[in-house]
Protein backbone atom coordinates (compact mmCIF):
# COMPACT_ATOMS: atom_id res chain seq x y z
CA UNK A 1 0.00 0.00 0.00
CA UNK A 2 1.49 3.29 -1.15
CA UNK A 3 0.58 6.90 0.55
CA UNK A 4 -2.00 7.47 -2.29
CA UNK A 5 -3.40 3.83 -2.83
CA UNK A 6 -4.93 2.24 0.03
CA UNK A 7 -8.53 1.86 0.91
CA UNK A 8 -10.50 5.15 1.03
CA UNK A 9 -10.08 6.04 4.47
CA UNK A 10 -6.19 5.77 3.50
CA UNK A 11 -6.54 7.93 0.21
CA UNK A 12 -8.28 10.33 2.03
CA UNK A 13 -6.04 11.06 4.37
CA UNK A 14 -2.84 11.20 2.23
CA UNK A 15 -3.48 11.86 -1.48
CA UNK A 16 -2.55 15.14 -2.61
CA UNK A 17 -0.48 16.36 0.60
CA UNK A 18 3.38 16.11 -1.07
CA UNK A 19 2.65 19.12 -2.97
CA UNK A 20 5.84 20.34 -4.59
CA UNK A 21 6.26 23.89 -5.45
CA UNK A 22 8.10 24.17 -9.21
CA UNK A 23 8.35 27.94 -8.46
CA UNK A 24 8.68 30.27 -5.27
CA UNK A 25 4.92 31.70 -4.39
CA UNK A 26 4.75 35.62 -4.29
CA UNK A 27 3.79 35.92 -0.73
CA UNK A 28 4.62 33.56 2.05
CA UNK A 29 2.20 30.92 2.45
CA UNK A 30 0.45 30.32 5.63
CA UNK A 31 2.56 26.77 6.69
CA UNK A 32 -1.15 25.79 8.82
CA UNK A 33 1.33 22.81 10.29
CA UNK A 34 2.46 21.72 13.64
CA UNK A 35 4.73 19.44 12.69
CA UNK A 36 7.28 19.29 9.99
CA UNK A 37 8.12 15.58 9.19
CA UNK A 38 11.72 13.97 8.78
CA UNK A 39 12.59 12.68 5.57
CA UNK A 40 14.35 9.54 7.40
CA UNK A 41 16.70 9.58 10.61
CA UNK A 42 19.90 10.77 9.52
CA UNK A 43 17.39 14.47 8.67
CA UNK A 44 15.83 14.19 12.16
CA UNK A 45 19.36 13.69 14.06
CA UNK A 46 19.88 17.00 11.76
CA UNK A 47 16.84 19.02 12.98
CA UNK A 48 17.30 18.35 16.37
CA UNK A 49 20.67 19.44 16.42
CA UNK A 50 20.14 23.08 14.60
CA UNK A 51 20.27 25.40 17.51
CA UNK A 52 17.17 27.44 15.24
CA UNK A 53 14.76 24.19 15.50
CA UNK A 54 13.69 25.86 12.28
CA UNK A 55 11.51 23.52 9.91
CA UNK A 56 10.63 20.91 14.01
CA UNK A 57 7.57 22.19 14.65
CA UNK A 58 5.19 24.80 15.03
CA UNK A 59 5.84 26.27 18.70
CA UNK A 60 9.23 26.02 18.18
CA UNK A 61 9.62 28.08 14.48
CA UNK A 62 7.37 28.37 11.82
CA UNK A 63 8.27 30.06 8.69
CA UNK A 64 5.06 32.53 8.26
CA UNK A 65 6.07 33.63 12.23
CA UNK A 66 9.11 33.57 10.79
CA UNK A 67 8.66 35.73 7.82
CA UNK A 68 6.68 38.33 10.47
CA UNK A 69 10.02 38.17 13.00
CA UNK A 70 12.54 38.98 10.08
CA UNK A 71 10.21 41.46 9.10
CA UNK A 72 10.00 43.45 12.39
CA UNK A 73 13.44 43.23 12.84
CA UNK A 74 14.12 44.68 9.96
CA UNK A 75 12.30 47.60 10.59
CA UNK A 76 13.51 47.91 14.22
CA UNK A 77 17.41 47.93 13.27
CA UNK A 78 17.47 44.56 15.46
CA UNK A 79 19.82 41.66 14.75
CA UNK A 80 16.30 39.14 15.88
CA UNK A 81 12.71 39.75 16.12
CA UNK A 82 9.98 36.78 18.01
CA UNK A 83 6.38 36.52 17.91
CA UNK A 84 3.81 35.97 20.64
CA UNK A 85 0.19 35.84 20.61
CA UNK A 86 -0.89 38.64 21.44
CA UNK A 87 1.00 41.74 23.01
CA UNK A 88 0.56 40.36 26.80
CA UNK A 89 1.82 37.42 26.13
CA UNK A 90 5.24 39.13 24.47
CA UNK A 91 5.50 41.16 27.46
CA UNK A 92 4.77 38.01 30.22
CA UNK A 93 7.52 36.51 28.01
CA UNK A 94 9.70 39.31 28.83
CA UNK A 95 9.02 39.10 32.31
CA UNK A 96 9.13 35.41 32.55
CA UNK A 97 12.33 35.32 30.52
CA UNK A 98 14.14 38.07 32.29
CA UNK A 99 13.08 38.53 36.00
CA UNK A 100 14.35 36.04 38.68
CA UNK A 101 13.87 36.03 42.52
CA UNK A 102 15.08 39.08 44.29
CA UNK A 103 15.07 41.35 41.22
CA UNK A 104 13.19 44.73 41.15
CA UNK A 105 10.94 45.73 38.28
CA UNK A 106 11.12 49.41 37.79
CA UNK A 107 8.07 50.46 35.43
CA UNK A 108 6.50 53.81 34.37
CA UNK A 109 3.50 54.78 35.98
CA UNK A 110 1.97 55.32 32.47
CA UNK A 111 1.02 51.89 30.67
CA UNK A 112 -1.58 50.18 29.23
CA UNK A 113 -4.41 49.39 31.60
CA UNK A 114 -3.46 45.54 30.67
CA UNK A 115 0.07 46.35 31.36
CA UNK A 116 -0.97 47.51 35.06
CA UNK A 117 -3.09 45.04 35.22
CA UNK A 118 -0.43 42.28 34.64
CA UNK A 119 2.03 43.69 37.10
CA UNK A 120 -0.68 43.67 40.02
CA UNK A 121 -0.73 40.21 38.87
CA UNK A 122 2.83 40.27 38.89
CA UNK A 123 3.06 41.57 42.53
CA UNK A 124 0.36 39.54 44.36
CA UNK A 125 1.66 36.11 42.86
CA UNK A 126 4.68 36.85 42.99
CA UNK A 127 6.22 38.28 45.50
CA UNK A 128 10.07 37.56 45.06
CA UNK A 129 10.23 39.99 42.45
CA UNK A 130 9.92 43.28 43.50
CA UNK A 131 7.77 45.97 41.70
CA UNK A 132 7.94 49.86 41.42
CA UNK A 133 6.38 52.49 39.61
CA UNK A 134 7.33 56.14 38.97
CA UNK A 135 6.02 58.48 36.79
CA UNK A 136 7.89 58.32 33.16
CA UNK A 137 9.07 61.78 33.29
CA UNK A 138 11.13 60.82 36.29
CA UNK A 139 11.65 57.49 35.65
CA UNK A 140 15.74 58.58 34.83
CA UNK A 141 15.88 59.95 38.14
CA UNK A 142 14.52 57.11 39.79
CA UNK A 143 16.97 54.30 37.85
CA UNK A 144 19.74 56.54 39.25
CA UNK A 145 17.95 56.76 43.01
CA UNK A 146 16.66 53.23 43.50
CA UNK A 147 18.32 51.42 46.75
CA UNK A 148 19.29 48.37 44.45
CA UNK A 149 19.54 48.31 40.46
CA UNK A 150 16.75 47.24 38.98
CA UNK A 151 16.98 44.49 36.57
CA UNK A 152 14.47 45.42 33.92
CA UNK A 153 13.02 49.02 33.08
CA UNK A 154 9.89 49.23 31.94
CA UNK A 155 8.63 52.59 29.72
CA UNK A 156 5.59 52.47 27.65
CA UNK A 157 6.16 55.86 25.22
CA UNK A 158 4.20 57.12 23.57
CA UNK A 159 1.94 56.24 26.30
CA UNK A 160 -2.05 54.85 26.23
CA UNK A 161 -4.17 57.37 26.78
CA UNK A 162 -2.23 60.35 27.48
CA UNK A 163 0.36 59.89 25.00
CA UNK A 164 3.42 61.24 27.17
CA UNK A 165 6.40 60.90 25.08
CA UNK A 166 9.43 59.33 27.64
CA UNK A 167 13.03 60.75 26.69
CA UNK A 168 14.28 57.37 25.72
CA UNK A 169 18.51 58.53 25.07
CA UNK A 170 18.14 59.76 28.68
CA UNK A 171 16.39 56.88 30.60
CA UNK A 172 18.93 54.52 28.52
CA UNK A 173 21.86 56.74 29.55
CA UNK A 174 20.33 56.61 33.19
CA UNK A 175 20.26 52.25 32.52
CA UNK A 176 23.94 52.73 31.46
CA UNK A 177 25.33 54.66 34.42
CA UNK A 178 23.92 52.25 37.12
CA UNK A 179 25.04 49.29 35.40
CA UNK A 180 28.61 51.06 35.47
CA UNK A 181 28.49 52.19 38.88
CA UNK A 182 27.16 48.68 39.61
CA UNK A 183 29.70 46.53 37.87
CA UNK A 184 32.53 49.41 39.80
CA UNK A 185 30.85 48.59 43.11
CA UNK A 186 30.10 44.37 42.92
CA UNK A 187 29.72 43.39 39.54
CA UNK A 188 26.04 43.96 39.52
CA UNK A 189 23.65 43.45 36.10
CA UNK A 190 22.74 46.48 34.06
CA UNK A 191 19.16 47.46 34.26
CA UNK A 192 17.60 46.54 30.57
CA UNK A 193 15.83 49.24 29.44
CA UNK A 194 12.54 47.47 27.56
CA UNK A 195 10.31 49.97 25.18
CA UNK A 196 6.32 49.09 24.74
CA UNK A 197 6.65 50.77 21.20
CA UNK A 198 3.19 49.83 20.09
CA UNK A 199 1.78 53.82 20.08
CA UNK A 200 4.83 54.82 17.66
CA UNK A 201 5.55 51.69 15.31
CA UNK A 202 8.94 51.61 13.88
CA UNK A 203 7.69 53.71 11.38
CA UNK A 204 7.89 56.79 13.54
CA UNK A 205 11.09 55.90 16.36
CA UNK A 206 13.54 52.97 16.84
CA UNK A 207 14.39 52.72 20.65
CA UNK A 208 17.22 50.04 20.01
CA UNK A 209 18.77 53.43 18.25
CA UNK A 210 18.05 55.25 21.70
CA UNK A 211 19.54 52.53 23.49
CA UNK A 212 17.22 49.94 24.42
CA UNK A 213 17.38 46.77 24.71
CA UNK A 214 14.21 45.04 23.66
CA UNK A 215 11.53 47.00 22.15
CA UNK A 216 7.84 45.34 21.92
CA UNK A 217 4.68 46.08 20.33
CA UNK A 218 1.44 44.50 20.41
CA UNK A 219 1.44 43.81 16.55
CA UNK A 220 -3.09 43.49 17.34
CA UNK A 221 -2.30 47.77 16.40
CA UNK A 222 -0.52 49.53 13.86
CA UNK A 223 1.66 46.55 12.33
CA UNK A 224 -1.30 44.20 12.05
CA UNK A 225 -3.32 47.55 11.14
CA UNK A 226 -6.29 45.83 9.92
CA UNK A 227 -8.31 44.91 13.61
CA UNK A 228 -8.55 41.47 12.53
CA UNK A 229 -5.96 40.05 14.45
CA UNK A 230 -3.92 39.58 17.76
CA UNK A 231 -0.14 39.40 18.01
CA UNK A 232 2.54 40.75 19.90
CA UNK A 233 6.67 41.03 18.53
CA UNK A 234 9.85 41.38 20.37
CA UNK A 235 12.76 42.52 19.06
CA UNK A 236 16.49 43.12 20.16
CA UNK A 237 19.88 41.58 19.83
CA UNK A 238 20.18 38.40 19.23
CA UNK A 239 21.61 37.72 23.17
CA UNK A 240 19.22 39.86 24.65
CA UNK A 241 16.73 37.98 22.90
CA UNK A 242 17.76 33.99 23.00
CA UNK A 243 15.94 33.84 26.86
CA UNK A 244 12.92 35.52 25.30
CA UNK A 245 12.66 33.46 22.37
CA UNK A 246 13.33 30.11 25.17
CA UNK A 247 10.27 31.89 27.56
CA UNK A 248 8.32 31.98 24.37
CA UNK A 249 8.45 28.51 23.29
CA UNK A 250 7.98 26.77 27.30
CA UNK A 251 5.81 28.93 27.86
CA UNK A 252 3.81 28.36 24.29
CA UNK A 253 2.36 31.49 23.69
CA UNK A 254 3.28 31.18 19.73
CA UNK A 255 1.87 32.95 17.28
CA UNK A 256 -0.81 31.18 14.66
CA UNK A 257 0.24 31.24 11.10
CA UNK A 258 -2.62 31.87 9.72
CA UNK A 259 -1.90 35.06 12.21
CA UNK A 260 1.20 35.25 11.22
CA UNK A 261 -0.16 35.86 7.88
CA UNK A 262 -2.46 38.81 8.43
CA UNK A 263 0.04 40.30 10.72
CA UNK A 264 2.88 40.02 7.49
CA UNK A 265 0.50 41.10 5.22
CA UNK A 266 -0.45 44.26 7.09
CA UNK A 267 3.03 45.13 7.93
CA UNK A 268 3.69 45.71 4.38
CA UNK A 269 1.66 48.80 4.08
CA UNK A 270 2.82 49.95 7.96
CA UNK A 271 4.66 52.90 6.26
CA UNK A 272 1.95 54.04 4.84
CA UNK A 273 -0.51 53.75 6.80
CA UNK A 274 0.80 55.70 9.58
CA UNK A 275 2.39 58.63 7.38
CA UNK A 276 -1.04 58.95 6.47
CA UNK A 277 -2.82 58.66 10.04
CA UNK A 278 0.32 60.54 11.34
CA UNK A 279 -1.11 64.00 8.99
CA UNK A 280 -4.50 63.44 9.24
CA UNK A 281 -4.40 63.57 12.94
CA UNK A 282 -1.71 66.00 13.44
CA UNK A 283 -4.15 68.22 11.52
CA UNK A 284 -7.55 67.13 13.76
CA UNK A 285 -4.65 67.89 17.30
CA UNK A 286 -4.49 71.51 15.77
CA UNK A 287 -8.40 71.36 14.95
CA UNK A 288 -8.74 70.02 18.81
CA UNK A 289 -6.57 72.55 20.17
CA UNK A 290 -8.32 75.58 18.91
CA UNK A 291 -12.15 73.98 19.67
CA UNK A 292 -14.18 75.81 22.52
CA UNK A 293 -15.45 72.96 24.23
CA UNK A 294 -11.63 71.02 24.45
CA UNK A 295 -9.56 71.86 27.17
CA UNK A 296 -6.41 70.05 26.21
CA UNK A 297 -5.17 68.30 23.74
CA UNK A 298 -2.32 65.45 23.85
CA UNK A 299 -0.58 64.78 21.28
CA UNK A 300 3.60 63.76 20.42
CA UNK A 301 3.42 66.52 17.28
CA UNK A 302 2.72 69.23 19.89
CA UNK A 303 5.22 68.00 22.71
CA UNK A 304 8.68 68.58 22.83
CA UNK A 305 10.07 64.83 23.47
CA UNK A 306 7.53 63.52 21.33
CA UNK A 307 9.00 65.78 18.09
CA UNK A 308 12.50 65.33 19.02
CA UNK A 309 12.18 61.62 19.14
CA UNK A 310 9.37 60.52 16.71
CA UNK A 311 9.98 61.59 12.79
CA UNK A 312 6.17 62.48 13.26
CA UNK A 313 3.33 62.52 15.46
CA UNK A 314 1.30 59.42 15.05
CA UNK A 315 -1.99 58.34 14.49
CA UNK A 316 -3.30 59.04 17.95
CA UNK A 317 -4.51 61.18 20.20
CA UNK A 318 -6.43 62.36 22.97
CA UNK A 319 -8.43 65.38 24.46
CA UNK A 320 -10.27 66.87 27.53
CA UNK A 321 -13.90 67.35 27.58
CA UNK A 322 -15.84 69.09 30.63
CA UNK A 323 -17.00 65.98 32.12
CA UNK A 324 -18.56 62.04 31.97
CA UNK A 325 -21.90 63.69 30.63
CA UNK A 326 -20.28 65.69 27.45
CA UNK A 327 -17.81 62.78 26.81
CA UNK A 328 -20.87 60.57 26.28
CA UNK A 329 -22.25 62.86 24.37
CA UNK A 330 -19.85 63.45 21.74
CA UNK A 331 -19.13 59.44 21.52
CA UNK A 332 -23.10 58.97 20.92
CA UNK A 333 -23.37 61.81 17.86
CA UNK A 334 -20.16 60.16 15.94
CA UNK A 335 -20.86 58.49 12.61
CA UNK A 336 -17.53 57.93 11.14
CA UNK A 337 -15.02 57.55 14.35
CA UNK A 338 -16.41 54.11 15.87
CA UNK A 339 -16.55 53.21 19.00
CA UNK A 340 -13.83 50.41 20.03
CA UNK A 341 -11.66 49.48 22.77
CA UNK A 342 -8.70 48.82 20.26
CA UNK A 343 -6.89 51.30 18.16
CA UNK A 344 -4.21 51.58 14.80
CA UNK A 345 -6.24 49.96 12.40
CA UNK A 346 -7.46 51.57 9.50
CA UNK A 347 -10.61 52.28 10.54
CA UNK A 348 -10.87 55.55 12.96
CA UNK A 349 -12.28 54.80 16.15
CA UNK A 350 -12.21 56.88 19.77
CA UNK A 351 -13.00 55.81 23.32
CA UNK A 352 -13.63 57.18 26.83
CA UNK A 353 -10.63 55.43 28.64
CA UNK A 354 -12.84 55.73 32.42
CA UNK A 355 -15.29 53.71 30.66
CA UNK A 356 -12.87 51.48 29.08
CA UNK A 357 -9.37 50.62 29.86
CA UNK A 358 -9.02 52.35 33.11
CA UNK A 359 -13.14 51.54 34.31
CA UNK A 360 -11.56 48.97 37.00
CA UNK A 361 -9.60 52.17 39.23
CA UNK A 362 -10.80 53.68 41.85
CA UNK A 363 -11.67 57.95 41.25
CA UNK A 364 -8.69 59.16 43.12
CA UNK A 365 -6.56 56.32 41.01
CA UNK A 366 -7.79 57.57 37.88
CA UNK A 367 -7.54 61.41 38.99
CA UNK A 368 -3.77 60.51 39.80
CA UNK A 369 -3.26 59.30 37.13
CA UNK A 370 -4.67 61.88 34.79
CA UNK A 371 -7.92 59.94 33.44
CA UNK A 372 -10.31 62.06 33.52
CA UNK A 373 -14.17 61.38 33.07
CA UNK A 374 -14.08 63.51 30.18
CA UNK A 375 -11.03 62.37 28.34
CA UNK A 376 -11.51 61.17 24.99
CA UNK A 377 -8.88 59.19 23.48
CA UNK A 378 -9.07 59.13 19.25
CA UNK A 379 -7.49 56.39 16.86
CA UNK A 380 -7.26 57.83 13.33
CA UNK A 381 -7.90 55.65 10.79
CA UNK A 382 -6.74 56.23 6.87
CA UNK A 383 -10.23 57.52 6.05
CA UNK A 384 -10.95 61.08 4.24
CA UNK A 385 -9.28 63.83 6.42
CA UNK A 386 -12.11 66.34 5.78
CA UNK A 387 -14.56 63.50 6.36
CA UNK A 388 -13.28 62.83 9.80
CA UNK A 389 -12.98 66.46 11.12
CA UNK A 390 -16.38 66.51 9.73
CA UNK A 391 -17.51 63.93 12.24
CA UNK A 392 -15.38 65.32 14.95
CA UNK A 393 -17.19 68.78 14.71
CA UNK A 394 -20.60 67.53 14.39
CA UNK A 395 -20.29 65.55 17.29
CA UNK A 396 -18.19 68.10 19.49
CA UNK A 397 -21.54 70.61 19.09
CA UNK A 398 -23.57 67.88 21.22
CA UNK A 399 -20.39 67.54 23.39
CA UNK A 400 -22.08 70.66 26.03
C1 LIG B 1 0.50 50.07 24.54
C2 LIG B 1 -0.05 48.69 24.60
N1 LIG B 1 0.74 47.67 24.99
C3 LIG B 1 0.28 46.41 25.06
C4 LIG B 1 -1.03 46.09 24.76
C5 LIG B 1 -1.50 44.67 24.86
O1 LIG B 1 -1.56 44.11 23.59
P1 LIG B 1 -2.56 42.92 23.15
O2 LIG B 1 -3.95 43.45 23.29
O3 LIG B 1 -2.14 42.61 21.75
O4 LIG B 1 -2.31 41.77 24.09
C6 LIG B 1 -1.90 47.12 24.33
C7 LIG B 1 -3.29 46.81 24.00
O5 LIG B 1 -4.14 47.68 23.89
C8 LIG B 1 -1.39 48.45 24.25
O6 LIG B 1 -2.18 49.47 23.87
Amino acid sequence: VTEEGGRPATRAVHAGERQEMPRRPATVPVFQTAPFLFADVADLERAFSDPSLAGLYSRYSNPTVRAVEEKLAALEGAEDAVAFSSGMAALAGIFAALLRSGDLLLASRELYGGTHSLLGWLRERHPEVAVERAPAGELAAAVAAAPRPPALVLVETPSNPLLFCCDLAELAAACRARGDREAAAAGGRRPLLVVDSTFASPVLSTPLALGADLVMHSATKYLGGHSDVTAGLVAGSAERLAPVRQAARLLGGCLDPHAAFLVGRGMKTLVLRVERQSATAARLAAILGGHRRVERVHYPGLDPVGRRQMSAGGGMLSFRLADRAAAAAFLDRLRLFQLVPSLGGVESGAMAPALSSHRGLLPAERQEAGITDGLIRLSVGIEDADDLEGDLLQALEGAA
